[in-house]
């Protein structure tokens, strides 16, 4: 299972790099807005520190909402660095530009996805990646994980390539529970990531260890 940082902030990205632990960055308006940085800037810096000899995708979304303003903003986005995703919302006319990027050879992410048919019609347009939000599902007390369920499996039966990216995380809970259902991705803030880097046995048994070997130096 991938795991992608769902961030813009370049000081997580560089320390969760230093763990290994990004398989790609995942970014959003809002997240870009919090950092307050020019939106090209940011989305340069965050390929540049996590280039590699493989490839680590980078999604960057557009902002326009029409199909020629989207394809414009896209194919601008991908010109930034060979690792950008362009990431589009799921509607009508982002249906239409994913079917034309992908002719194009451009990587794309169709994100706000909040049901299982939205998700086949973004893989039979085409798209590189889904992003079902399960936290925002949760959130009016529908079952975000069943929405991942019911996308691994459609995508499953019709052997789509399009990968499932778990988004809108917001507890470890939410990439175990991804993990045995078969997920592809899990993009998780850094925050989260840090919960379940932890556990406080670990943390005992570390202490319980250096405590016995004090006592055996003393003697
Ligand atoms: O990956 C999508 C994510 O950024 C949205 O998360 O917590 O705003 O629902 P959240």
């Amino acid at each position: 299972m991938k795991f992608f940082l769902d961030t813009a902030n370049v000081d997580e990205i560089r320390e969760a790099c230093s763990m290994g632990m990004v398989d790609g960055v995942t970014t959003n308006p809002s997240l870009i807005a919090k950092e307050g940085r020019d939106f090209e800037t940011v989305i340069r810096e965050i390929c540049e520190i996590v280039e590699g000899p493989d490839i680590i995708p980078v999604s960057a979304e557009v902002i326009r909402l029409d199909l020629e303003g989207m394809l414009s903003e896209a194919r601008h986005l991908a010109e930034i660095h060979r690792n950008v995703v362009v990431k589009i919302p799921m509607t009508v006319d982002g249906i239409k530009a994913t079917r034309i990027l992908s002719r194009e050879g451009i990587d794309t992410n169709v994100t706000l996805v909040f049901s299982p048919l939205q998700a086949l019609m973004a893989a039979k347009a085409g798209a590189t990646y889904v992003s079902p939000f399960i936290g925002r599902l949760d959130d009016i007390s529908q079952e975000g994980m069943t929405l991942v369920e019911q996308i691994v499996q459609i995508f499953h039966n019709y052997a789509f390539h399009t990968q499932v990216i778990v988004a809108s995380v917001r507890n470890p809970l939410h990439v175990l529970e991804s993990a045995l259902m078969g997920a592809d991705i899990a993009t998780i803030p850094f925050s989260v990531l840090g919960k379940f880097a932890s556990h406080p046995l670990t943390d005992k048994g570390i202490q319980s260890f250096l405590n016995d070997w004090n006592k055996f130096q003393k003697c």
